[in-house]
């Protein structure tokens, strides 16, 4: 790991003193809080982290087990094993169990489409509401669709597919039939597909024709098309299933079937296969420091069980209380899997899903969507509340969102202003009205679910603080020896004890999972997880983010290790050498920088730089176009050869990415400059 100075300066929150205590619960909602006091939470906290399996021993007994376990936590990092012996299924949890316990006929998905063409061009949105049974149906079905090409237990399906509820349903099918999913984000391009089903060897992909993206269709089954012709000999594809929803044009080839044909084709009876406890339930890549994005690995009752248990008590979610949460994320990342699927299906409370864009057809469409289905728990990213507070009050102030009782930000650290603008405009504090409490969680791909989190009624929040650990997690900030940093010092972000919900590995390579979590804190001889990001414990024990201490940067919340953008940009002919930093974005939070070299018989200019943007964001994604290029005459260099980037970095910072000009920059006389500092 690199000493990088932390990629964000949350500089102003240092400063913080804003302490919002709980709301009572009768004020904002009908059901009571799970955990209503501090002083709750921190015996419970400590009792979770003294006695991890006695805790989570009492928790598993909300799990719908098939077979018995035999010990609730075997094992230590790097190799802690949950529950081991015991047997489940997760669709079974998500689905099949309410449906047995009389409560099929309960909503379990509302969906909404973005397209508002619907009913004759009313501008009535297209709605769908989809019941445990209607689950329950659609993944048995899927689940024979699936077996008839040829899945087995084992075998990774991925999933391409945009925001409609056969996206859910796809996932749960693969969880039913023992097939680990390994889901894709819409937004990424065909050379990403292509790395991501090498890796796994995947045979099956199931997919959409495309996906409607601000009125404009999103050509999913072209983009997976591309992709096994990238992959060309090394393609292990043997069929794509499409789900048609768009109905735009498609080519139609051999490994290709119909959805809604195989669907209606296939037997609703498909039981749910009894899983060990430890087998993979999903593959997530996700970026890292190093190399191509690396496969996650959870697997099924430690993961099923974290999400349940957060989802739960973070949000306060209670079944039967007329509640409606709404996680505004995409499936493709981790907090889709966790707090859109399976966490909330788990407590049986209603999960929205929204298809489209925040800002189509108008900038308060997500407003309206609360206003219409009542939504009562919201949770997005910082940089959305960012975008929301730049469109303007009006447009939430133009609804009633009356309905909302709990409010969580996910994926980067929040802004102190755009913490308060949530709190007073969304969660109804400027009207007088007690305000939703916020719950800021702080977590990872790799944890599975909420670490460090407010619980709604318990926890006194700060502006821009994650607060407390969450249950059975012993966080700590300490010093690259593992001692304990002192109240208000930066260091580094660790997990001293296993947790149910911490990834099992990455996957097919045990020596980069070893290397990035377990290797770079030792306390007492032994490894403790690392999280990869700097910071800091106030006096009160409240934990603050100050961001990613490696070559990973949180673009929209979305991770990117700066050397995939640096491969991207290398692979075209005009570029020699490259150098990706972050750069603070008022937006973004963080934005992408990019220096380059550029080869023999390139010059600078600004048609040059667009091309460059336009074959990152098509060789990884639209999120990874650079918001700056920059053209060097060389990379400035330590002498030992290390490409200096927090020089980079400053410069990125210190200019407006619109002003700076097409011409060469020289860096050698500030690299000299700067040379002793690195
Ligand atoms: C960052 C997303 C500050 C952090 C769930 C972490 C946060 C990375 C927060 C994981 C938060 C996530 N406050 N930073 N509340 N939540 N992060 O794997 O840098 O996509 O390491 O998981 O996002 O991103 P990932």
């Amino acid at each position: 790991m690199t000493s990088h100075q932390p990629e964000r300066d949350i500089d102003s929150s240092l400063h913080e003193d804003r302490v919002f205590e709980p709301p009572a619960a009768a004020s904002v909602g009908s059901a009571p809080w799970h955990v209503g006091s501090l002083t709750e939470y921190e015996a419970e906290h400590e009792r979770s982290v003294k006695d991890p399996a006695g805790y989570w021993g009492m928790v598993a007994r909300r799990l719908r087990w098939m077979g018995p376990y035999e010990r609730v936590l075997e094992g230590q990092f790097p190799d802690a094993r949950w529950f081991t012996g015991g047997r489940l299924n997760a669709c079974d949890n998500c689905v099949d169990r309410f449906v047995d316990e009389g409560y099929g006929d309960e909503t379990a998905i509302v969906w909404e489409g973005e397209p508002e063409l619907s009913g004759g061009g009313s501008g009535a949105p297209e709605v769908r509401r989809l019941t445990y049974k209607d689950l329950q149906e659609q993944t048995a079905r899927l689940g024979n669709a699936l077996k008839k090409l040829g899945a087995k237990k084992g075998d990774v399906v991925t999933i391409y597919m945009g925001m409609v509820p056969e996206l859910v349903i796809a996932m749960l099918a693969c969880a039913r039939i023992g097939c680990p999913h390994s889901v894709i984000f819409g937004g990424f391009s065909s050379q990403a597909i292509a790395d991501r089903v090498v890796d796994a060897n995947s045979r099956i992909i199931l997919t959409c024709d495309g996906a409607w993206r601000r009125g404009k269709v999103v050509p999913l089954k072209d983009n997976v098309d591309k992709a096994i012709e990238m992959m060309g000999g090394q393609s292990p594809v043997e069929h794509v299933l499409c789900f048609g929803r768009c109905h735009n044009d498609i080519a139609w080839g051999s490994p290709d079937r119909c959805w809604q044909e195989e669907m209606a084709a296939a037997s609703d009876d498909c039981p749910c296969e009894p899983m060990d406890a430890e087998d993979m339930l999903f593959l997530l890549y996700t970026s890292g420091s190093t190399g191509k994005p690396k496969g996650i690995v959870h697997t099924t009752a430690g993961y099923l069980l974290y999400t349940a248990h957060t989802a739960r008590l973070v949000f306060n979610l209670v079944p039967d209380a007329g509640q409606l949460y709404w996680c505004t994320a995409d499936c493709g990342w981790i907090t889709g899997h966790s707090y859109i699927v399976y966490g909330i299906l788990q407590n049986r409370v209603p999960t929205l899903m929204y298809e489209g864009a925040p800002n189509f057809p108008a900038e308060d469409r997500f407003w309206d969507i609360v206003e219409r289905h009542k939504v009562t728990h919201f949770y997005t990213a910082p940089t959305a509340i960012r975008a929301f507070m730049k469109w303007g009050e009006e447009h939430p102030r133009g609804h009633d969102l009356s309905s909302l009782q709990v409010l969580g930000t996910v994926g980067e650290p929040i802004n102190p202003a755009a913490w308060m603008w949530y709190r007073e405009v969304i969660g109804g504090g400027s009207s007088g009205k007690q305000p939703c409490p916020i719950v800021d969680t702080y977590w990872q791909t790799e944890t599975g679910g909420h670490a460090i989190t407010p619980l709604p009624g318990a926890t006194p929040t700060r502006p821009g603080s994650c607060t407390r650990p969450f249950f059975g997690i012993d966080a700590a900030v300490v010093h690259a020896d593992g001692s304990e940093c002192e109240p208000d010092k930066g260091g580094l972000m660790v997990i001293r004890k296993p947790w149910p919900g911490m990834l099992r590995g990455v996957y097919g390579d045990r020596e980069r999972f070893i290397e990035t979590y377990f290797s770079t804190v030792m306390i007492d001889g032994k490894p403790v997880y690392t999280a990869g990001d700097g910071a800091r414990r106030d006096r009160d024990g409240n934990f603050w983010i100050m961001g990613r201490i490696d070559d990973v940067i949180n673009v929209s919340g979305h991770r990117l290790g700066t050397m995939e953008v640096e491969s991207a940009l290398v692979a075209h002919e005009a570029v020699v050498e490259a150098a990706v930093v972050g750069v603070p974005h008022e937006i973004k939070g963080t934005g992408i920088a990019a220096f380059v070299t550029l080869a023999k018989g390139h010059a600078p200019s600004e048609s040059l730089k667009r091309e460059l943007g336009e074959h990152v964001a098509q060789t990884i994604g639209a999120i990874a176009r650079p918001d700056q290029v920059r053209f060097a005459e060389a990379l400035p260099k330590t002498r030992s050869g290390k490409i200096m980037r927090r020089l980079l970095r400053d410069v990125a910072a210190g200019v407006d990415g619109q002003q700076d000009t097409s011409t060469l920059e020289d860096f050698t006389v500030l690299a000299k400059l700067r040379e002793n500092d690195e």
